[in-house]
C-alpha cells in the first residue's frame, strides 16, 4: 500500500469569483505595432531578482531611517524627524515601511492575478503577447517585495481600499475595464508611489529594487496607455461612460478618506505602536509645513499621484470627460479642502518617455 497523501488540502484561501470571455485569436501575425514592440522590449528588459541584486546585503538602518519619505509627505526634511532619537526613527520608519510595502506586495499579487486574466480576456495576440510578459514581470516583483520586507518584519495585511479595488478589477467582465483599472489606476499609482520611493531613499537595496521594479512598471502603464488608445476611439459614448466610471470607482477605493480605513489612519496606528504619538507628531510636523511644502514643490509632489499622473493618463486616452472630471474635483473638495481648483483645468501632462522619467529626479 502506498503512503497516504500529506494532509495539505484544503488550504484556507481568500477568492473572488471571476467571470469573463477567454478569448482565442487564429491570427498570428502582428497587428498592433506598438504593443509587439513593448512586447519585444519587455523581454529585452528582463531580470532575474535573486542574482542581480545582493540579497546578503543587510538593511542599511541609518540610510534607510533619514531618508524615509512617508507616502510622498517628505517628512524626512522635518528638524522633528532629523531629531528623533534614531533607534525610535528607525522604528517609525521600519513599521510605516513594512506597512506600505505589504501594500505593494498585496497589489502585486492582485497585479500577477490580473495580468494573467489578460491573456485570456484581450482580443489581440499582440495583447496576449505583452500581458504574458507582465505576468512574469509581476511574480518578480511578488517576489522582491516580499524579500525585502522579511528583511523589515512581518507582513501587514492588505489596506481594505486596496482588497475591493483588487476585487473589483478581478471580478469584472470586460478586459477594458480590467485594463483601466489595473493598468491605468493601480499600476499608474504605483509607478508613482515606487519612483518617490526609489529617488528618496539612500537605502542602497531598496533603492536597487525600486528602480528594477519601476522600469516594468513602467512599460506597463504604456501598455495600458497605448492598447486603450487604440480601442476607446471606437466605443459608444456609453462605453465611454462605463470605463470611466469604473477608472473613478477604482480610484475612490484607495483614496478617499469619506470610506474610512484610509492608509494614513492605519500608519499613525503603527506610530503609536512604535511609541511615536501621532497628535503629537503632526503638531510638530505642522509647524514646519513650510519647509514640507518647499519640498514637496521641488519634487512635484503637490499634485499627487492622481492629479499628477492617474488624471492626465485617463485624458491622454480619452477617458476624462467634464462629467467624470467633475466626481473626481468633489472627492478632492471633501478629502482636501474647497480650494483646490478643478482637475479639469490642470495642466499636467505625462512624461513621454516614462521609463526616463523613473530614473530622472524630480
Ligand atoms: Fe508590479
Ligand atoms: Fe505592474
Amino acid at each position: 500500500m502506498s503512503a497516504p497523501l500529506p494532509d495539505r488540502h484544503p488550504v484556507p484561501t481568500d477568492g473572488v469569483r471571476a467571470a469573463f470571455d477567454a478569448v482565442y485569436n487564429w491570427n498570428y501575425e502582428p497587428e498592433i505595432d506598438e504593443l509587439r514592440t513593448l512586447y519585444a522590449n519587455a523581454l529585452d528588459r528582463q531580470w532575474i531578482a535573486m542574482k542581480q541584486l545582493d540579497w546578503a546585503r543587510p538593511i542599511d538602518r541609518d540610510a534607510f531611517s533619514r531618508t524615509f519619505s512617508l507616502g510622498g509627505i517628505p517628512i524626512q526634511h522635518t528638524e522633528f524627524w532629523k531629531n528623533l532619537e534614531p533607534g525610535l526613527r528607525w522604528e517609525v520608519a521600519r513599521r510605516s515601511a513594512a506597512f506600505m510595502l505589504s501594500n505593494f506586495l498585496h497589489g502585486e499579487q492582485g497585479a500577477l492575478m490580473v495580468a494573467a486574466q489578460l491573456v485570456n480576456a484581450v482580443p489581440d495576440m499582440d495583447g496576449k503577447f505583452y500581458a504574458a510578459t507582465q505576468t512574469l514581470d509581476e511574480a518578480r516583483h511578488v517576489e522582491v517585495f516580499a524579500a525585502y520586507i522579511e528583511k523589515l518584519g512581518t507582513v501587514v495585511p492588505i489596506a481594505p481600499g486596496l482588497k475591493r479595488l483588487l476585487d473589483d478589477v478581478l471580478a469584472a467582465e470586460d478586459w477594458k475595464l480590467k485594463a483601466v483599472g489595473m493598468q491605468v489606476v493601480t499600476e499608474g499609482l504605483a509607478l508613482y508611489s515606487f519612483r518617490d520611493m526609489r529617488n528618496t531613499t539612500k537605502e542602497p537595496l531598496l533603492k536597487e529594487m525600486l528602480t528594477y521594479v519601476s522600469r516594468d512598471e513602467a512599460r506597463h502603464t504604456g501598455f495600458g496607455i497605448k492598447y486603450l488608445n487604440h480601442v476607446v476611439p471606437t466605443l459608444s459614448d456609453a462605453e465611454r461612460a462605463t470605463i470611466e466610471d469604473f477608472a473613478f470607482e477604482a480610484a475612490r477605493n484607495l483614496l478617499d478618506s469619506r470610506r474610512g480605513g484610509t492608509m494614513r489612519e492605519s500608519v499613525l496606528a503603527l506610530w503609536k505602536e512604535a511609541g511615536l504619538d501621532p497628535i503629537w507628531a503632526i503638531g510638530e510636523i505642522a509647524k514646519e509645513r513650510e519647509t514640507v511644502a518647499a519640498a514637496l514643490a521641488q519634487s512635484g509632489g503637490m499634485r499627487g499621484p492622481v492629479r499628477g499622473f492617474v488624471i492626465p493618463t485617463l485624458k491622454a486616452i480619452g477617458l476624462f470627460s467634464p462629467r467624470i472630471g467633475h466626481h473626481f474635483d468633489e472627492m478632492f473638495r471633501s478629502n482636501i479642502g474647497p480650494d483646490i481648483g478643478s482637475t479639469l483645468d490642470d495642466p499636467y501632462a505625462l512624461p513621454e518617455d516614462l521609463e526616463a522619467w523613473v530614473e530622472s529626479a524630480a
